[in-house]
């Protein structure tokens, strides 16, 4: 079988990794892929973006199965392209990558079907918009209508910051959508969709400050581990019933056979509430990096049943998770990130590892002498597995500090919190 997935970053890697464990034994591509890829298939110099590039390839090649890791690529409508050619891809069609290209769609499809958010304004001009700041309070959230990378939303604490942020937007021509704040913790549950049947995965948490503690500017993503203790199994099967499954159904309604990753970011309100922040068309980044290591099945026996209608097979049991296991992703940036930072440094990584510590790469390069370099703002991910989240972190963190380059950073809390209060109930 030939699988061709499309991205470059610590996600992609991972699903590398997890394809390559398959029963299957796929031969793997990637476009482009990055140098801790290398081992596990053939990279090609694609971009993402060239969408004639993949389908003259996947169809040269006559490859089985696409698997589409960013979120670009869907919202110029890669899938409608491949599936237009009767060709395998993973992934929603452009119609249904809306669910993360465009607020607003997500927005006016959830308050549609009734689902928990908050409330909001959608706001084409820039008049509109600062009159429209009225009907909220501080803290305001503003959000740029398109993708952003997770960079495009501004929680302002005072009506000026408030502002401030809609200038911003209407600068680069954006519309904007105003929302009510939300308070509470936040969990990602990446679930499968094959537009009929939506399954999640095991709920994971991810940090996108910064800095220790939650400050800072907002991020790419910094960690995260699975699963939450917060997300009890009473949780996960309300957001099933709220959640996902009417949003599958207004889906359906808008004549959208949604086929791939639906991830809700989800707020849960201290009274345990979920309400939904914000929808994406794709495994998350870093929370992929902990809920595939955790993954109990097949992943490409997963992908095609999910690309084929096929899921409802899964429907009794529920996909199946390493029991008594938890994983934990710690990301190595460059200095400075996510501001301006330097790329070309030298790294140097140990070269074993053991077996439940996996070392995904992010942005590297590799030099003509074969050497390793930094080449991105988040530049590793350190992934490892233990029987507990203390266990997993000490195993992390050890492999964190043997790496290096010039002006490594990463938090040293991702996962501290849950992991001592875990501690302290055990203690009990
Ligand atoms: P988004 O791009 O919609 O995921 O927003 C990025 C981050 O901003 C989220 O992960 C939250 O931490 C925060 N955020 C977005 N919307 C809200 C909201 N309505 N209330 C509180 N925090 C929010
Ligand atoms: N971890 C956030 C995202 O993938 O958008």
């Amino acid at each position: 079988m030939k699988i061709l997935l499309i991205g470059n970053g610590g996600r992609e890697h991972a699903l590398a990794w997890s394809l390559s464990q398959s029963r299957h034994q796929p031969q793997l591509y990637f476009a482009q892929g990055n140098p801790g890829m290398q081992a596990l298939g053939q990279r090609l110099d694609i971009e993402m973006s060239d969408l004639n590039g993949l389908l003259l390839f996947a169809e040269r090649e006559q490859i089985d199965l696409t698997i589409v890791g960013p979120e670009l690529p869907l919202s110029l409508g890669i899938v409608d392209r491949f599936r237009e050619k009767g060709l395998k891809i993973f992934g929603p069609d452009q119609a249904g990558a809306q669910m993360e290209s465009s607020k607003v769609f997500a927005k006016d499809l959830m308050a549609e079907a009734n689902i928990p958010t908050a409330g909001y304004r959608f706001c084409t001009t820039q008049a509109m918009a600062l009159q429209s700041l009225d009907e909220f309070q501080a803290p305001y959230v503003i959000k740029e209508d398109g993708l952003a990378a997770g960079k495009g939303v501004t929680i302002a604490q005072n009506r000026h910051g408030a502002e401030l942020a809609i200038q911003a937007a209407f600068q680069k021509e954006m519309p904007v959508v105003i929302e009510e704040f939300m308070q509470g913790q936040e969990l990602s549950i990446l679930a499968f969709c094959d537009g009929k049947t939506v399954l999640p995965c095991i709920a994971a948490q991810d940090y996108k400050k910064a800095g220790e503690g939650n400050t800072g500017p907002n991020t790419g993503g910094m960690g995260a581990y699975a699963p939450v203790p917060l997300a009890s199994q009473a949780l996960i099967d309300r957001v099933q019933q709220d959640v996902l499954k009417p949003t599958l159904q207004a889906l359906q309604a808008k004549g959208i056979n949604y086929r791939g990753i639906l991830y809700a970011g989800l707020m849960i309100s201290p009274a345990g509430e979920p309400k939904v922040v914000e929808f994406n068309a794709r495994f998350g980044d870093p929370e992929t990096q902990v809920v595939l290591p955790l993954l109990n099945e097949d992943l490409v026996d997963l992908i095609l049943a999910t690309v084929e209608g096929k899921l409802d097979q899964y429907a009794a049991t529920g996909l199946q998770f390493k029991p008594n296991q938890c994983a934990i992703t710690v990301v190595l940036t460059a200095a400075g990130y996510p501001g301006p930072y330097e790329s070309g440094k030298p790294i140097s990584i140990p070269a074993h590892v053991s077996n439940d510590v996996h070392i995904f790469h992010a942005g590297t390069r590799v030099l003509p002498d074969q050497s390793q370099v930094t080449a991105g703002g988040r530049v590793l991910n350190i992934t490892a597995l233990g029987q507990t989240l203390e266990e997993a972190r000490a195993k992390a963190y050890e492999i964190a500090d043997q790496i290096h380059f010039e002006g490594k950073y990463y938090r040293r809390d991702i996962a501290a919190e849950p992991a001592k209060a875990l501690m302290a109930e055990e203690a009990v």
